[in-house]
This record gives C-alpha cells, structure tokens and sequence, in this order.
C-alpha cells in the first residue's frame, strides 16, 4: 500500500507544499501553512500510463439552442450584481468578513427567488434550522416558500438535493461542509475544494444554480473563499465597514456579465435594504464646502457613483510622516504625491497626509487621481473647491491628466444631484447637457493654477 504523504497548503491562497513554513511563499502571508491530506482517489500518473480511458465524444462550436432565460430575484442590487438575474445551472461564491451580513443577504435572495417560482433549498452549516426561521422571521419572510436543512455532511446534502431537485441551492458555509472522502478536518483546504467541487460539478451536471458562501480569514486554521474562486463562474464580495450601515456586494468575477459592478444595500433593523440612488447616499454627509473634500464623479461597473473624496495634511511630529489611506489605493497615493513635488513642485515633505472616501466605498478606478490631487491640494491650501464641482480624469507620471471614460454618463449623474461645474481632462468626446460647465484642463500645473490660483 502506498504511503499516505503529508502536504501543507496555505489557507489563504491555497499553495501546496511539502514542508510547514511561517510564512507562505505563493502569497506572502503569515501563518497561513497548515497540515493538510492530500486527495486520494484518482490514479496515479503511474497507473495512468497502462490504463485506458474512454474516448470522450467532441462537439463543434455551433449551436441552435437559445441560453435558458435568467431569473431575476426581484431584488435589484443583487440582480444587476449577477449580469442580469441568475443563470441556470451557475456556480457563485459570495465571500466576506465574518458578521457582514452574507446569511442575512441570502437568506432575502432565497425568499425572493423561491417567490418568482425557483425551488429553492438553503443548506445552514452555521446555524440551527430555529436560528434561521428566527432570523427569516425578523426579515418578515416566514411566508416565503423556502425550504431549510441544516447539515454540513456533503453526501446527505448532495443525497437531498439529488431527490429534491431544486433549481437553486444556498451552500452557508463552503467552509463547514464535510466530505467523508477527504481526511482533513472541515475547513482546511482540501475539504473546502472537495466540497466546492462536488457542488459546483453537481450543479452543472444537474442543471441546477448553487451559491456558495465563503468567509473570508484572516488566520491560521480555515481555508478562505479564494481558493474555490477558479472553480465558479461568479465570484461576489460583500464588503462593508465596521460602524457603517451601507453594504457593497461587488462582482470581482463574473462569466455572464461585467465584473466590478457593485450593488449597495444598508443594513437596518429589518434586514438588509436596497440603496437605489448610491451617490445621493455617499454625499447625504457632506456638510459646507470644506478644505480638503472633494466629489468624484466615478463610475461603478455600468453605473456612476459620486463619492467624497477627504484628504487632510498636517505637519508631521514623525522623522517619517503618516500617509494613511482608507478606500483606495496607497501605492496610488504615493503616486500622485510623487507627481506633485516632481511636476508641479509642491512637497509634501514633513506633512503627514491622510485621504479618507467617505461612507466605507473602495474606489480603484484610476479616474479618482484628480480627485485626490484636488483633495490633497485642498488640504495643503487649506482652500476648499467650490461645493458644486466635481473632478475626475486620470494623472500620468508626466503630470500631464488622461481622459477617462463614460464622461457623459458622469456628468449626468453629477447634473442629477445639482452639481454645475466639472472638472476633467482635455480630449475624448463628450456632449454636455445644458446648466452643466465642463472645464477641461491639460496637466496637473494648469489644473493647480486654474482652481487653486497657484503653480
Ligand atoms: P449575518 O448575515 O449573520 O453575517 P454573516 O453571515 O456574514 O456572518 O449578519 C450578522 C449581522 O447583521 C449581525 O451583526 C446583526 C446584523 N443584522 C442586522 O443589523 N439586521 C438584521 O435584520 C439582521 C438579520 C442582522
Ligand atoms: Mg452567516
């Protein structure tokens, strides 16, 4: 018999490697390795060579069939998230932190699918059957045709679902699903495959849709959800702030529909609530025109958002000042502080320099530069912009400002909300609606000197 070998993988990236390490050398995070049982069954590549298999049929590329047609849950953050409502037969994994509200989100997703008809079963690895009726029952959808197991053992769950049938399973945790085939404990990287992979290849082979709940981890002992991410079709992350009310579900992966859109919901006492019109959201905090705040007019997946942009500078008691970044990027960050000193010859030396967007967004499109550049120079100039402008467009390490895209549907949106003014890059084409002024300016120095009088 062979020997049955020890493998340690990493919980966070899931990178196998045959000795235990502090620090995991795919992924670069710490005390992540742990003991792990290799999967066993399958031949060995030595068995492999004298084993025949079967020969598998082949098909061409055409097709008569029509796709299956989506449905929507009624919901619509989450349907636009999805590409337009759910797809027949999909794998989706939805991570996030722990307590963010992933069981609450789909226990409403549950309701309101099986309400437009779909079959739906909600598999509790976490909770008792009683703690979700509770919970079902503080959302108000005790009437909603949902049927619960609570169970973590794959078998009987794939056993149920076989007979049952539904056309969409909600898997809550993929990390408290046991696989009696795999050694390891419940949680650890094989198991969450194993049971990722039974799930997902279940689903496609029955027709049936299956959503995945992954927590994300920040230590040791569990595996998180981005070692099934390649296994799905659909990755979403529910994102949020502590101490926040608003919720981002945002597509990080999507075979049926645009990555990067976001759906943004608001936890209330009654579960989660959709927000229809985010931007007006974001800004309901701003107060007067204040140095350092200024909007950007961003766009979301196939939606513009606005946001608040909020820098503040100050003289740095350190030998080496703060820079400290909440909801965007700090390499960006130094970036464009870099761009400042070199092209336009303001110093940022012995400041410490904090940039904040308000409400708990997480921005990546590059179009925020000039919006933090403005912020930053806001700050330092203790001058704030006039409270109806927003900025946007991308900054070069030449100082020279990019135009971006979907101009018009940002001016749009800024026009909707009572901003006058805008601020963008020279070039791209953009028709400009009436009782909007667009000002376009060429590089970061022009910029400098035509708002803030200076440069
Ligand atoms: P939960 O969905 O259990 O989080 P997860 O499954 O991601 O771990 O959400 C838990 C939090 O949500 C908890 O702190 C309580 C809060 N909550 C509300 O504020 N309102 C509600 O109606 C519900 C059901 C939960
Ligand atoms: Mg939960």
């Amino acid at each position: 018999m062979a020997k049955s070998k020890t493998q340690f993988s990493c919980n966070a990236c899931g990178n196998v490697t045959n000795k235990w390490s502090g620090r995991c050398d795919a992924c670069g995070e710490w005390n992540t390795i742990a003991e792990d049982t290799p999967l066993s069954s399958g031949p060995s590549n030595a068995t492999l060579g004298s084993a025949k298999g079967r020969s598998v049929p082949l098909t061409d590329l055409r097709t008569e069939e029509t796709p299956p047609p989506r449905t929507m849950s009624g919901l619509d953050e989450l349907d636009r998230v999805l590409g337009g409502g759910l797809v027949p037969s999909s794998a989706i994994l939805v991570g996030g932190d722990p307590g963010i509200g992933k069981s609450t989100l789909l226990l409403q997703a549950a309701a309101s699918f099986a309400s437009k008809g779909l079959k739906t079963i909600y598999v509790s690895g976490e909770e008792a059957s009683a703690q979700v009726r509770m919970r079902a029952q503080r959302l108000g959808l005790t009437q909603a045709p949902v049927q619960l197991a609570a169970e973590t053992n794959l078998r009987d769950i794939l056993t149920t679902l076989e007979t049952e049938k539904p056309a969409l399973a909600i898997i809550d945790s993929i990390q408290t699903m046991w696989a009696d085939s795999v050694g390891s404990a419940p949680g650890s990287v094989s198991q969450v495959r194993a049971a990722a992979h039974e799930l997902t290849s279940f689903a496609k082979r029955k027709g049936m849709a299956v959503i995945l709940v992954g927590h994300v981890t920040k230590d040791g002992q569990i595996a998180g959800p981005r070692v099934v991410e390649h296994m799905v079709d659909t990755v979403l992350y529910f994102e949020g702030e502590r101490g926040h009310q608003f919720r981002i579900l945002r597509a990080v992966k999507n075979r049926f529909g645009p990555a990067d859109e976001i759906g943004v919901f608001e936890m209330t006492g009654k579960g989660l609530a959709e927000v229809l019109n985010p931007s007006a959201l974001f800004l309901s905090e701003r107060g007067q025109p204040s140095p350092g705040s200024v909007v950007f007019a961003g766009i979301e997946g196939t939606r513009p958002v606005l946001t608040e942009m909020q820098a503040l500078v100050a003289p740095s008691p350190h030998s080496q000042p703060r820079r400290t970044v909440v909801g965007w990027d700090s390499g960006r960050l130094a970036m464009i502080l870099a761009v400042l000193e070199a092209r336009c010859g303001i110093p940022f030396t012995g400041l410490d320099v904090y940039l904040n967007v308000a409400g708990g967004m997480k921005i990546t499109e590059p179009a925020a530069d000039l919006a933090v550049a403005a912020a930053l120079l806001s700050a330092r100039e203790d001058a704030a912009l006039p409270a109806d402008t927003v900025v946007f467009g991308e900054i070069s390490l030449s100082g020279a400002l990019r135009p971006v895209g979907q101009t018009e549907n940002r001016l749009k949106e800024a026009q909707k909300l009572g901003f006058t003014t805008a601020i963008a890059p020279k070039g791209g084409k953009a028709q400009v609606g009436a009782g909007m002024k667009l000002t376009r300016v060429a590089d970061l120095t022009a910029f400098v000197g035509d708002v803030f009088g200076a440069g």
